[in-house]
């Protein structure tokens, strides 16, 4: 089995810079990243990385049968959105995947940062001019310009000291747990 995996969704990459990081980030060799959708039952670790992008409020069907797949796990989760900077949206973001995880796991936190967005997503925006009011589209657009440089060098960052930090919430005893194997 391995030490750790990093298993993520992502349609437009923001997820998968995300991913990289927190795998570079890992300090074992027993490693392994992957797209969700070639995720299957034989793929089995200690410690998850469960990654994902926000899609209408919720995250993929796959996402969800991975995570409510697991037992007996150490998982993190980890994500993309469109919105910045907004700890108590991030924390809504955390309950999407936190609501599919079985008690049984060990829950080790989540990381979620900006991501960009595609341009048709901006012309909605503007289209609610009408319905909204100037205000509310340009906050939308605004947040929106903003996304168009994230994930940058500050959230790689700060996913790698997460994936270090979540790492050492792992009891001393399992992160040795590999030494059954070689000695
Ligand atoms: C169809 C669609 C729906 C989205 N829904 C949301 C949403 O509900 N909340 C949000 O914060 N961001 C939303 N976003 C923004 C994405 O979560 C964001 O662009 C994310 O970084 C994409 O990640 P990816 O590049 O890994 O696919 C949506 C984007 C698209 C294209």
């Amino acid at each position: 089995m391995l030490k750790y995996l990093v298993v993520y969704a992502s349609e437009t990459g923001n997820t998968k810079k995300i991913a990289d990081e927190i795998f570079y980030a890992l300090p074992s060799d027993s490693k392994e990243e992957l797209n969700v959708r070639s995720w299957n039952g034989r793929h089995d670790a200690e410690t998850y990385f469960v990654g994902f992008w926000v899609n209408r409020g919720t995250c993929s069907l796959e996402v969800i049968d991975l995570i409510s797949s697991l037992h007996g796990k150490n998982v993190a989760f980890f994500g993309t959105c469109g919105m910045g900077n907004d700890p108590a949206y991030y924390k809504s973001v955390e309950a999407i995947a936190t609501v599919w995880l079985p008690t049984d796991n060990r829950y080790l936190g989540s990381f979620f940062c900006q991501g960009s967005m595609p341009a048709f997503i901006r012309d909605r925006y503007e289209e609610l001019r009408g319905k909204r009011g100037d205000e509310f589209a340009d906050r939308m657009i605004a947040i929106f310009d903003e996304g168009q440089r994230h994930p940058d060098k500050q959230d790689l960052l700060r996913a790698n000291v997460f994936a270090d930090t979540a790492v050492h919430r792992i009891p001393e005893q399992e992160n040795y747990s590999h030494l059954r194997d070689i000695l």
